[in-house]
């Protein structure tokens, strides 16, 4: 261990934030990047948001490549500490992508809709940041709209998500009779709009405004007294320890738009977050964040974010050691080397090169069609493996061919390649070898389309074969002659055979057909 690289690990904040589409994620991401120094002006980040757009729009925007990897990873340092803000895709077809980009954090900022609570797909992120124990930290957004009571928005996380939320600030007032926040945590009041001279804060003394003040006699404020008293009573106490093992969340109050208690949360946030820990390699081993070895995992590739240069990306989570530019590390699926030449970060609006990276940094390397997501990558001589990725069953299926026959070049490049990097999922018939891609949501497939046309001159026609069950055989079990007309049999890109059923019906007949076949939802 190294004690000058321990100290650097400790000052990493790497986190990503999981919201239902328009909670305001894009908008409290642009006020950390504010308050981070990187950018100026708000609207920023706004532009490059590509989650609610239509399919049109959203291809627009990614049309104009260069602002998606800018917002793939997003850096700054704030207060000594250096934040690395992982974007996570707003439209839920993308979600495989956002499970992964969770396998790369190690905390999850939760933005809810003061007025809407907790939304379907929040609810499902939560799911996959629970699973993997990491704290969640919850910001309950637009107080400056009039929303539910903050009593219930706090008991819901415990209803619905099953996570005891514990209250870090209170709000005093909400929509137009917002005053501002009682700051439980340090103890003082923050004012909405201060009068001009006025300072933003009221320091409290013995969990009072001094009676001197004009605010000791506000109604809204005499209610949250009342409400205070209650958390007091009945509402959990923070618990460090509950917090850093995903138990506790603490929720903090505020208006993303109006910029109100972001600082507050950012600067509670990046104290109490956790920096780098230990990360299980090899099946059980821990390996700790400051071993002296450079190690990380790909989790997530984007090709041609520039059109200028066709490259491609392929994103690594840092886990241990440290990185620097011409590293040879050894590419854990092949046993291959690989020098790390080309390598770079993300900084605001610019790709620059990559100066310092350490356990808990993003670094994305130019990959020449080296890696695939979810490889591991170590330096040294031991061999470090970290757990596969989690992949999503897709549940809708095409079939895939290039419409003009001449072009067989370029359709097998831009489907290895977008294959790869996990925008589609392909399959192969078993008998006749034709192509058959898997997704989950529609939109992936529009977007496969019109990247295949873009970004690789190649045309495809695509043949719906609708909603299928996908259930892999064991090979020992395949008999052919299983495939009939009720379910077809192909191939993943492993080789492994799998039948997709027409329904659970047809998934049914096959089991009692085959009652000693096992079939599995993954492989
Ligand atoms: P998302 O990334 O989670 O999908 O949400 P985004 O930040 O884009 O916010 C969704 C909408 O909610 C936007 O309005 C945004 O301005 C608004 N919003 C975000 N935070 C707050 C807040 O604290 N208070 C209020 N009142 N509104 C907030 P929009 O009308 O969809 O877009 P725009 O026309 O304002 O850009």
């Amino acid at each position: 261990m190294n004690k000058e690289l321990a100290d650097k690990v400790k000052t990493r904040r790497t986190f990503a934030i999981i919201s239902h589409p328009d909670a305001g994620k894009t908008t409290i991401t642009e006020q950390l990047l504010l308050l981070g120094g990187v950018i100026r002006s708000a609207g920023t980040v706004k532009a490059r948001k590509t989650g609610n757009y239509a399919t049109s729009d959203w291809m627009e925007i990614e049309k104009k490549r260069g602002i998606s990897v800018t917002s793939s990873v997003m850096q700054f340092e704030y207060e000594g500490k250096r934040i690395n803000i992982l974007d996570t895709p707003g439209h839920q077809d993308f979600s495989e992508d956002t499970y992964r980009t969770l396998m790369a954090v190690d905390a999850a900022v939760m933005v809810i809709d003061s007025a809407r609570g907790i939304e379907p797909q929040t609810k499902k992120l939560f799911k996959v940041v629970r699973q993997r124990g990491i704290p969640v930290f919850t910001f309950m957004n637009k107080l400056d709209r009039d929303g539910r009571e903050p009593l219930d928005l706090v008991a819901e996380l415990e209803d619905v998500l099953g996570i005891e939320g514990v209250a870090m600030n209170w709000p005093i007032g909400m929509g137009q009779t917002m005053r501002g926040l009682y700051d439980i945590a340090n103890q003082r009041i923050e004012l909405y709009h201060p009068e001009e001279g006025e300072d933003k804060f009221i320091p409290l003394v013995d969990g009072k405004v001094p009676e001197d003040n004009p605010m000791a006699q506000d109604p809204q404020y005499q209610d949250t007294l009342g409400e205070i008293e209650l958390l007091e009573g009945a509402g959990a106490e923070f618990d460090k320890e509950a917090v850093l093992a995903g138990e506790q969340t603490p929720v903090f109050f505020g208006s993303a738009l109006t910029n109100f208690g972001v600082e507050t949360f950012l600067k509670s946030f990046v104290d109490l977050a956790p920096a780098p820990s230990d990360h299980t390699v090899n099946g059980d081993e821990d390996l700790a964040p400051d071993d002296d070895e450079f190690s990380g995992f790909v989790f997530k590739i984007q090709a041609n974010m520039n059109p200028q240069h066709r490259d491609r990306i392929a994103f690594v989570r840092v886990c241990s050691g440290e990185f620097s530019r011409g590293l040879d590390v050894t590419l854990a699926r092949t046993g291959k080397p690989v020098r790390l030449n080309n390598a770079v970060e993300f900084e605001s609006s610019s790709r620059v090169q990559v100066s310092e990276a350490v356990a808990g940094d993003i670094v994305g390397l130019y990959d020449t069609g080296n890696f695939q997501i979810g490889d591991s990558i170590y330096a040294g001589k031991r061999k470090l493996e970290f757990p596969a990725l989690p992949e999503f069953t897709p549940e809708l299926f095409m079939r895939v061919s290039p419409k003009n026959v001449m072009k067989q070049k370029s359709f097998h490049k831009g489907m290895n390649q977008l294959v790869q990097e996990g925008a589609v999922q392909l399959y192969r018939n078993y008998q006749t070898d034709d192509y058959i891609l898997g997704a989950v949501g529609q939109l992936q497939f529009e977007v496969f389309q019109y990247r295949m046309k873009n970004e690789y001159n190649s045309e495809v026609e695509m043949t719906s074969i609708g909603h299928r069950v996908a259930r892999w055989i064991k090979p020992e079990d395949l008999d052919p002659k299983m495939s009939s007309s009720r379910n077809l049999l192909v191939k993943d890109r492993f080789g492994n055979p799998l039948f997709l059923f027409e329904n659970a019906f047809a998934e049914r007949w096959f089991h009692d057909k085959y009652p000693d076949v096992t079939l599995t939802e993954k492989l």
